[in-house]
């Protein structure tokens, strides 16, 4: 069989994931190379996963024999660039999202891989979770007829240390976190977002405005063909991680998600309980593997990415749409972002 050789570029939490992944759950797949900035953690990976090659810098990656593709798992704020060197060496991509942080730095990303003629992918891997890929598959085929109404949550567990604000290396909540959810808007309702009107909080941690960002958000949407919605999003819940999603329709209500992680509920004489998932990198388990098996089997194919630069640009209109109605405190036409 052949396999598409890989380097996953970023190994802390989200690329060590995607790496093992790729070494162990992707048969299609051959994992050759970690790279990180962070030279020793490179290092312990490869160690780790058993594979031969570690870098400290991507360039050094890229020149290895036999990588056709990178996945990028740093810091959002260094996709764009590591997009575009990937590009500029003719490797396929797959970037966890956000695209970037701002859309200057999508469109020059953007550029380069159509420029290089290469494929990117971006890492919404909630479309491939098997819930919400249920969900999308009974509304493609009109079981709730038209949709009407959007609603999704996102919430964290544990508040982010302020070290994780002050570096500044990755996007505020609607850029990092809401993402997702902006991603879901446009798929699951098959739909433009034309415009967001949000309202965001620090009230319960006010030190985190100094670094521009937020603690909980609310956006409201409005779509192309008169659909509307609403997305919230909230860095510690503390109960859990907890991303749930509806789709309500002309004909019926689609509600994805759930409070209970294992399929049983604990009764005792303090009440009942039930197993909440804790973490993104427990619920989405599967959606991460199916996500890299999808885009693997498609770049040895030579087929297009299931999620393209496109479906990361406009994810990010709709979160840069938001930050400006937030700050400018009047709703923001998405449109007018993008052009
Ligand atoms: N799709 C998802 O569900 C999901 C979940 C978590 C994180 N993410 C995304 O994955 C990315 C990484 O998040 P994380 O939680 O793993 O962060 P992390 O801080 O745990 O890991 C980032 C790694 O990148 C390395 N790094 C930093 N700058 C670099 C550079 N310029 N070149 C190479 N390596 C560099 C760091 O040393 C570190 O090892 C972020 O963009 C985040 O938004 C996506």
């Amino acid at each position: 069989m052949r396999k598409l050789g890989i380097g996953v570029l970023g190994v802390g939490e989200m690329g060590r994931r995607h790496a093992e992944n790729l070494r162990r759950l992707v048969p299609e797949a051959r994992l050759l190379a970690v790279a990180d900035v962070a030279a020793a953690r490179a290092k312990e990976v490869a160690e780790e996963l058993e594979i031969e090659h570690s870098f400290g810098k991507l360039e050094d990656m890229l020149a290895l024999k036999g990588i056709e593709c990178v996945v990028i798992a740093t810091p959002d704020k260094f996709h764009a660039q590591a997009i575009r060197s990937a590009a500029a060496a003719g490797k396929h991509i797959l970037s966890e999202k956000p695209l970037a942080t701002n859309l200057a730095d999508a469109h020059s990303a953007l550029d380069a891989v159509s420029q290089a003629g290469v494929h990117l992918q971006v890492g919404f891997m909630r479309r491939y979770d098997p819930a919400y890929s249920a969900a999308m598959k009974r509304i493609e085929a009109g079981e709730i007829g038209e949709p009407v109404i959007f609603k999704s949550i996102g919430r964290d567990k544990d508040a982010p240390p302020i070290s994780a604000y002050q570096s500044q290396l990755n996007g505020m909540l609607f850029y990092n976190n809401t993402i997702h959810d902006f991603d879901l808007a446009r798929w699951l309702m098959r739909d433009e977002v034309t415009e967001a009107h949000a309202y965001a909080t620090v009230a319960i941690r006010p030190e985190v405005a100094q670094y521009g960002d937020i603690v909980a958000g609310v956006v409201n949407l409005k779509y192309r063909r008169g659909a509307i919605g609403n997305v919230e999003s909230f860095v510690q819940s503390t109960y859990g991680y907890d991303v749930r999603t509806e789709i309500i329709g002309s004909a019926g209500s689609i509600l994805v998600g759930s409070f209970q992680q294992t399929p049983a509920t604990f009764l005792t004489k303090n009440g009942g309980t039930q197993t909440l998932a804790d973490h993104y990198l427990t619920r989405f388990a599967d959606a991460y593997v199916l996500e890299l098996r999808d885009f693997v089997h498609n770049m040895l194919n030579e087929h297009p990415p299931r999620v393209t630069g496109e479906d990361g640009l406009r994810a990010l209109e709709i979160a840069v749409a938001a930050e400006n109605s937030y700050r400018e405190r009047k709703p923001c036409g998405v449109s007018q972002v993008a052009s």
